[in-house]
């Protein structure tokens, strides 16, 4: 039987990096010198690997949308859009920015043989993030005249400007879209993630961003209870943390009906979920968790991009209508072929 439903188009909104990984033995001890193994300079940002792992997932077609040095970073700008070009990842509608003292995001990684650990030191080099006036008057016109269906996701890098984008996106939408925000800094304070989610259907809020505000979000004995969780063998306080969140943003939710999908990925431990629970009126009143282990790999050789792939695979799944356990071991399936090899070509 054939699919009658339009494909969905992948619209992802955040940074791309060049990203110069130099794979050591051991981590180094500070003001050591060491030889790497390896470098690689690679295409890298959240979303611009997570649009390089969902385009070859096949859910649909996948664009990148931000901003880029006018000046073209010394030739970085051309193989960072070579390189998302070559998954077949438009990138047309980004934004570029003025200015001759300015450069392309860089990363200096160190990747860890002995533990598979990435440890990132990363420069804006000047660039300013995505201007949502931008977004407003250029970006999401053309995506409703063009998508009647439509993932839109959002890397949450300035918590202003992302909050603006997404406010702007959830007024625009058309019926078949979905918003997602990807929450990682764990600077980000509690009040701005929910005005950041205000209008998202999903929320991928990373560990780190848990563990630094699961005191402030469940008070008490939480602080001392956190330090066990550190021993990534518990989740079950990172799963409060986020109930405690998607209770105050219930309690905010100005649409009766909705209710964001929260995600969360935890490791080498897999990754849970919290979905809504709606009363007999059809309102989300109260979230139900949804475990799913990580797989097993046999020695981590690239961990660099693991919760982007991770990301990526959640929302194919979604997209494609399956439920949130589903798409988590996906997204665990996804993710543990990814650091089981050397950066993103051949996941499917
Ligand atoms: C990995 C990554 C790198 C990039 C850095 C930016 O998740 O996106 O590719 O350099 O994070 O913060």
């Amino acid at each position: 039987m054939s699919d009658s439903r339009a494909k969905c188009h992948f619209a992802l909104v955040g940074g791309v990096y060049i990203d110069e990984i130099h794979e050591v033995a051991a981590y180094p001890s500070e003001d050591s010198a060491i030889r790497a193994a390896s470098v690689q300079r690679r295409r890298g940002g959240n979303v611009g690997n997570s649009a390089a792992v969902l385009s070859q997932l096949d859910a649909g077609s996948v664009e990148w949308v931000g901003v880029v040095p006018a000046n073209g970073g010394d030739g970085a700008v051309a193989f960072a859009l070579d390189s998302l070009h070559a998954y077949n990842v438009r990138t047309e509608r980004h934004e570029r920015v003025q200015g001759e003292a300015i450069g392309m995001p860089t990363s200096m990684i160190l990747s860890s043989r002995a533990t598979g650990s990435r440890t990132i030191v990363s420069s804006r080099r000047g660039l300013r993030e995505l201007c949502a006036e931008y977004f407003s008057r250029e970006v999401l016109p053309a995506l409703v005249r063009e998508h009647p269906v439509l993932w839109l996701h959002f890397e949450g890098r300035e918590p202003g400007s992302v909050a603006r984008m997404v406010a702007e996106a959830d007024r625009a939408r058309l019926a078949a879209w979905r918003l997602s925000v990807e929450v990682e800094k764990p600077t980000f304070t509690p009040e701005a993630v929910l005005t950041l989610l205000a209008g998202a259907d999903v929320a991928f809020v990373s560990r780190e961003w848990v563990l630094r505000n699961a005191a402030a979000l469940l008070g008490g004995e939480a602080a001392s209870r956190q330090r066990q969780t550190e021993r990534l063998d518990d989740c079950h306080l990172a799963i409060a943390t986020l109930r405690a969140l998607a209770g105050r943003s219930l309690a905010a939710a100005k649409r009766g009906s909705a209710g964001v999908t929260w995600v969360c990925a935890w490791g080498a431990l897999g990754a849970f979920a919290l979905t809504g629970v709606r009363d007999e009126g059809g309102r989300v009143v109260e979230t139900c968790a949804v475990l799913a282990a990580a797989s097993a790999v046999e020695r981590v050789v690239d961990s660099v991009g693991a919760g982007d792939t991770f990301n990526a695979a959640v929302i194919a799944s979604l997209a494609a209508g399956v439920g949130a356990g589903e798409a988590l071991r996906a997204g665990c399936l996804v993710a543990g072929r990814k650091v089981a090899q050397a950066g993103f070509d051949g996941l499917t």
